[in-house]
């Protein structure tokens, strides 16, 4: 067991045996190992630094219709809304103040956030906070767009792939929607210069050791800046409702792996890995995760942004989220740091 961990840190790579062992084993040992191995290369890239990212939920409308997502446009029962530009930069204004030096602007694909809009937004925020990292996690859109909001000074963007796996994609979203383009994207995005984010979700519907192990080996070629992995959770008025929740255990371990495997990526300790244990985030920084994400948004709004059931974090305003937050790290021995917290190989880049 212990040369498997060895090996993993090694070569970099993971087989198909070897995931599903350390995905199945029962040994505590074996898990111990495995989340000391991902802390210790974890310290080495960014040491007890973890970095914090301002959330900011713009729009909960949503074009798309995953079937695995609250906020699918067939879900009638969603609560809608969009915040105004000045909404965003009062977010903004509140995160600077508390200490935040990563906005990351998330949404649904929303026709409302067109490239004029985000590129008027994204302007006005770099001009407002040079030294601020824009991110932006807005979904699928043109290569063109893609580059004017990079041009308008966005630096990141976070575009989960969902699976590498194109049958399992196609059991995860209407066939109006193609993994191709997914790809397509995320390679657009990189040729664009933006440092990239992608993921999954752990536990999602008809996965498969197969699928996780595309999901593997897809993120080591592509080689991401961030990787964004959580739970499953079921969302009601969904068809994935009645599925069952993924995994806690299975999450920490994939963090770990993917920490052995890119030994320099952000990786954040998920929301959603909160939502579903009381220090799901603790944990997944003690198995290799070194980026949190308190939400900025609106407090009338939190709750509405409802991706899955039963979010944490939907009743606390930005100041009490990012004390939480701190709390929490300092707790288990670990700093939160005021600083752009970029990958290492864009120090000093992409402003
Ligand atoms: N449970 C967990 N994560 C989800 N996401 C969407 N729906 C759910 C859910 N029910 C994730 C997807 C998406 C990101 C914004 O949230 O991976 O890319
Ligand atoms: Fe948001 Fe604890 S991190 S309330």
């Amino acid at each position: 067991m212990m040369d498997i961990i060895g090996h993993i840190r090694e070569r970099r790579d993971i087989t198909r045996e070897e995931l599903e062992t350390l995905l199945a084993t029962k040994e505590e040992e074996t898990v111990r190992q495995l989340r000391k191995a991902a802390r210790e290369t974890a310290d080495k890239a960014y040491g007890k630094k973890i970095f914090m990212r301002g959330l900011i939920e713009i729009s909960s409308y949503c074009k798309n219709d995953c079937l695995y997502c609250g906020l699918r446009r067939s879900n009638r029962t969603a609560v809608r809304y969009r915040l105004s530009d000045d909404d965003i930069y009062s977010c903004c204004e509140n995160g600077y103040g508390l200490g935040f030096r990563t906005f990351v602007l998330q949404g649904g694909e929303d026709g409302h956030f067109d490239d004029e809009r985000m590129c008027r937004i994204v302007s006005t925020i770099r001009e407002r906070y040079p030294d601020c990292a824009i991110t932006l996690s807005l979904g699928e859109r043109s290569r063109e767009s893609y580059r004017a909001l990079y041009n308008a000074g966005a630096n990141r963007y976070l575009l989960r792939h969902e699976t590498a796996s194109p049958e399992h994609y196609a059991l995860l979203h209407p066939a109006e929607m193609s993994w191709q383009h997914r790809m397509d994207c995320l390679q657009e995005l990189k040729e664009t210069g933006y440092q990239v984010g992608c993921g999954f979700m752990v536990g999602s519907p008809y996965q498969t050791f197969d699928t996780l192990h595309a999901d593997l080996q897809f993120i080591r070629s592509f080689g991401p800046q961030m990787v964004g992995i959580g739970p499953f959770i079921p969302a009601h008025d969904t068809p994935f409702a009645e599925m069952p929740n993924g995994s806690v255990e299975t999450t920490l371990r994939l963090l770990a792996i993917i920490r052995l495997l890119l030994p320099e990526v952000l990786l954040p300790a998920t929301t959603a890995l909160g939502t579903l244990h009381p220090q799901g985030r603790e944990l997944g920084i003690q198995f290799g995760a070194n980026v949190v994400m308190p939400n900025l948004s609106p407090l009338e709004h939190r709750k509405d942004y409802a991706i899955y059931d039963h979010k944490i974090c939907t009743g606390e305003e930005a100041a009490e989220c990012r004390a939480c937050t701190e709390f929490r790290i300092r707790n288990i021995g670990y700093e939160t740091v005021v600083d752009r917290g970029d990958h290492c190989s864009f120090k000093g880049e992409g402003l």
